[in-house]
C-alpha cells in the first residue's frame, strides 16, 4: 500500500495507517478495536462507561486477539460535589416526562454516570501497558499522568482551541487531537465551557499545527477519503474518526440510534448538554428541542443522566428515541455501511487517491 510522507504518528504509535478509530463510550466494541488494529490503524477502547473490572475483561479480550498497538481512552473530569438543589431543579423540569410515562418523579435515582480516570484505572493501564493512552476533558492529576507515562504509553488528549493545544503540549502530551466543532459525542473542551469559542476542523487544525511542535491528529467531520486527505494537507499527521465507525457492524449502539443515523443529514445534529451536563453533539431529538439544546438547568457532568435513565428506558422499550443521546457528528451522511477493517483501509486508500489526483473532485 502507498504511504504518507509524514510518519510522526505512525512511528510514535507503531501503526501502518494514519487512521485512528475513535474511542466512543457506549458505541465502540472490542470487535471494532481489534478490526481497526489488525487493519493497520489504531483501535481505541473507551473506558468511561466501564468499571475497572469491565475494562480489565475487555482488554483481556482485545489482547487475546491482537498484539497490535491499541489506545485506551479515559475521561479526566472531576466528579462534582453533590448538588441536591440543582438536582431538584432538573427533576422539576423533567417532571412532565415522568408523568407522561407513568413514573414517580420522586423515585430514587441510579446509573447513567461516566467514571473519571483514577488509581483503579491506572492500575489496569500498568497491568496491560497499552501503547497509547488518550484522555478527554484535559488531563488527570499529574501523579496519575506520570504513572501512565512510566508504563511507556504515549499520552494524548483533545484540544478544541489553540489555547487548549498549547496547554496540553506544556503539560507533556506526546500528540494532540485537534477536535473540531463538527465532531460527534462530547466535546473535549476543558479550559472553557463557552461554546461560542469552539472552532471548526478546517480552521482549527492548521492553527494548532502552527502553535505546537508535537504531532497533531485531526478529528471532527472526517468521514471519507476526501476528509482524510484534507486533514493531512492541513498539516495533521493522522486523523481520528468516530461517526463513520458508528455505521460499521462492529458498532454497539441501540437500533434506534442507528436508525436515526441513517436518516440524518448535514443539519441534523446540534451540541447539547441535556443528556449528561456537558456539551456533546448528537442528532436532534425531542429532549434537545424541548429543553435545550443547551440548558442552564442541566446539572454538572455527568450527573444529568441519572434523572433521565428511567424515562429513557421506558421510551426505548416503545421504540422511541425521544430521550436517547443519539451522538453523531456533522459528517454522518458521508458514512457508508462497511466493516471496520475495510473502512480503516479504505479511508486511507481513498485519501491517497485524492492526493495523487491532486483534486478533491474524486468521489470515494
Ligand atoms: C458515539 C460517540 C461517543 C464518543 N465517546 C467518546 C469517548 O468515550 N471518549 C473520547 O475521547 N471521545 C469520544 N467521542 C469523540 C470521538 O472520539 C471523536 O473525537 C469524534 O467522534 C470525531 O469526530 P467525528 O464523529 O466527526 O468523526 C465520541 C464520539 C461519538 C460519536
Amino acid at each position: 500500500m502507498r504511504t504518507w510522507h509524514d510518519r510522526r504518528i505512525l512511528d510514535l504509535f507503531g501503526i501502518e495507517l494514519p487512521i485512528i478509530q475513535a474511542p466512543m463510550a457506549g458505541a465502540t466494541s472490542v470487535e471494532m478495536v481489534i478490526a481497526a488494529s489488525k487493519a493497520g490503524g489504531l483501535g481505541s477502547l473507551p473506558s468511561a462507561q466501564y468499571s475497572v473490572q469491565q475494562l480489565r475483561e475487555e482488554l483481556q479480550r482485545v489482547t487475546a486477539e491482537t498484539t497490535g498497538p491499541i489506545n485506551v481512552n479515559f475521561f479526566s473530569h472531576v466528579t462534582p460535589d453533590a448538588d441536591p438543589v440543582g438536582q431538584m431543579r432538573w427533576r422539576a423540569l423533567l417532571a412532565s416526562y415522568y408523568v407522561e410515562y407513568g413514573l414517580d418523579p420522586a423515585a430514587a435515582l441510579s446509573g447513567a454516570g461516566r467514571a473519571p480516570f483514577d488509581t483503579g484505572f491506572c492500575e489496569v493501564v500498568e497491568e496491560f501497558r497499552p501503547k497509547v493512552v488518550s484522555f478527554h476533558f484535559g488531563l488527570p492529576d499529574r501523579s496519575l499522568v506520570d504513572r501512565v507515562r512510566a508504563t511507556g504509553a504515549k499520552v494524548l488528549s483533545s484540544a478544541t482551541t489553540v489555547d487548549e493545544a498549547v496547554w496540553l503540549e506544556a503539560n507533556g502530551v506526546d500528540a494532540v487531537i485537534a477536535m473540531g466543532f463538527e465532531a460527534g459525542g462530547h466535546r473535549g473542551n476543558f479550559l472553557t465551557q463557552d461554546m461560542t469559542t469552539q472552532v471548526g476542523t478546517m480552521a482549527l487544525v492548521p492553527q494548532v499545527v502552527d502553535a505546537v511542535r508535537i504531532p497533531v491528529i485531526a478529528a471532527g467531520g472526517i468521514a471519507d477519503g476526501r476528509g482524510v486527505a484534507a486533514a493531512l494537507m492541513l498539516g495533521a499527521s493522522a486523523v481520528q474518526i468516530g461517526t463513520a465507525y458508528l455505521l460499521t457492524p462492529e458498532a454497539r449502539i441501540p437500533k434506534l440510534h442507528s436508525t436515526a443515523l441513517q436518516g440524518a443529514g448535514d443539519a441534523s445534529t446540534a451540541i447539547t448538554n441535556v443528556f449528561t451536563g456537558r456539551p456533546a453533539r448528537g442528532v436532534v431529538n425531542r429532549l434537545m428541542r424541548e429543553l435545550g439544546p443547551l440548558s442552564d438547568v442541566a446539572p454538572a457532568f455527568p450527573t444529568a443522566g441519572a434523572a433521565l435513565a428511567a424515562i429513557r428506558s421506558k421510551a426505548e422499550a416503545k421504540g422511541c428515541n425521544d430521550f436517547t443521546n443519539l451522538w453523531a457528528g456533522q459528517a454522518v451522511r458521508l458514512a457508508k455501511r462497511r466493516p471496520a477493517a475495510e473502512l480503516t483501509v479504505q479511508l486511507f486508500k481513498d485519501a491517497m487517491a485524492v492526493l495523487e489526483a491532486g483534486s478533491t473532485v474524486h468521489r470515494p
